[in-house]
């Protein structure tokens, strides 16, 4: 099967990012073609700074490497540097209607956070579906947040194989909810837009601090707590093993244990977890040509194959000779 996914650039990436796409996308590519990219084009909908920009495409691919990317199978490259996709992106929305876009609840939601209301917010998804189009994917995991754009895309693409002829793969969702949301240190969703954040790479020492202020509430040590209704509870679960995990939901349940112990271990179990990626990641940070040779390496092979579907595309609408 052919996978195909995408991640913006639009911060530091952090465990909620690893645990809930991640960590599947790099499963995924030892029993399939993955073609993975960041998504640059798409980070530009929320007009970042320049330099800021380039150099978190940087971190991604580093961040993806560290955590065993397979460079020499998986197909990993930066989205402007295909820019066919925006070729195609401009034929599949001459045929998208507008209602299709009006009502997708990624613009509303955004806009209600604060962006701009720009036309790349707008057009956001049909850009998403040339991404999947391209590359004839047969399966794009993402999480629940992006269902609607697949849908789109299977839209899109059925919608235009009827008009034109049968020229798209139409796609596969494969829904990553297999793992829960990752609870941030405030309690709500971890996300970039929260700060509120563990970064994957950052320093042990701040890793530590943060998980010690991890949100609890103030049942005293000696009661017995609820293990389902605890961030530190649902952080561990990510890391421990299955034994440890009940050893510590009895306990949790029997009373006589504090939040301080749990928020000890986690912080252990976090380290031990990352810290076989981070000297690679340590690494990669001191070579960057062969981090911009990875890139360019997938930018090449990526583009051949968006080139032979875009001309397809072209022929089909009557473009060229
Ligand atoms: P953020 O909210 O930090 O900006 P993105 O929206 O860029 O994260 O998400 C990138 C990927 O990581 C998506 O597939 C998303 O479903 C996943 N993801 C992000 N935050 C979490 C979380 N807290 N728990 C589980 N998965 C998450
Ligand atoms: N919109 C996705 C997100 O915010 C990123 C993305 C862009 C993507 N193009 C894609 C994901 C194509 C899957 C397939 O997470």
């Amino acid at each position: 099967m052919k996978v195909l996914s995408g991640i913006q650039p639009s911060g530091k990436l952090h465990i909620g990012n690893y645990f809930g796409a991640m960590r599947q996308h790099l499963q995924l590519q030892a029993d399939n073609e993955g073609f993975y990219f960041i998504a640059d084009y798409h980070a530009l909908t929320s007009n970042p700074d320049p330099a800021e920009l380039r150099q978190r495409c940087l971190d991604v691919v580093m961040d993806y490497i560290a955590l065993g990317l397979d460079t020499g199978k998986t197909v990993f490259w930066r989205q402007s540097d295909v820019p066919e996709v925006t070729e195609l992106a401009w034929i599949l929305s001459c045929l998208t209607p507008m209602g299709l876009l009006q009502r997708c609840t990624s613009y509303k939601d955004k806009v209600a956070q604060g962006l701009a209301p720009n036309h790349g917010l707008f057009a956001y998804p049909v850009l998403q579906a040339a991404d999947i189009l391209i590359f004839d994917s047969n399966l794009v995991p993402v999480g629940a947040d992006q269902k609607q754009h697949i849908e789109v895309t299977r839209d899109i693409a059925i919608r235009f194989n009827n008009t034109y002829g049968e020229v798209f793969v139409v796609p596969q969702e494969h829904i990553l909810d297999s793992v829960a949301v990752v609870p941030g240190i405030d309690g709500r969703k971890m996300s970039k837009s929260y700060e509120n954040t563990i970064e994957i790479f950052e320093p042990e020492n701040s890793i530590k601090k943060k998980v010690m202020r991890i949100v609890t509430d103030s049942t005293p040590v000696e009661d017995p707590k609820d293990p389902c209704r605890c961030n530190i509870f649902a952080m561990l679960k990510l890391v421990a093993s299955a034994e440890e995990i009940s050893e510590w939901e009895r306990r949790y349940r029997e009373g006589g244990t504090g939040y301080g112990a749990v928020k000890k271990r986690l912080v252990e179990l976090l380290h031990e977890y990352f810290r076989p990626y981070r000297q690679k990641r340590t690494e990669l940070e001191n070579n960057i040509d062969f981090v911009r040779g990875v890139l360019a390496d997938g930018a090449c092979k990526a583009r051949a194959v968006a080139r032979a579907t875009l001309e397809k595309a072209r022929r089909a609408v009557g473009l060229g000779d």
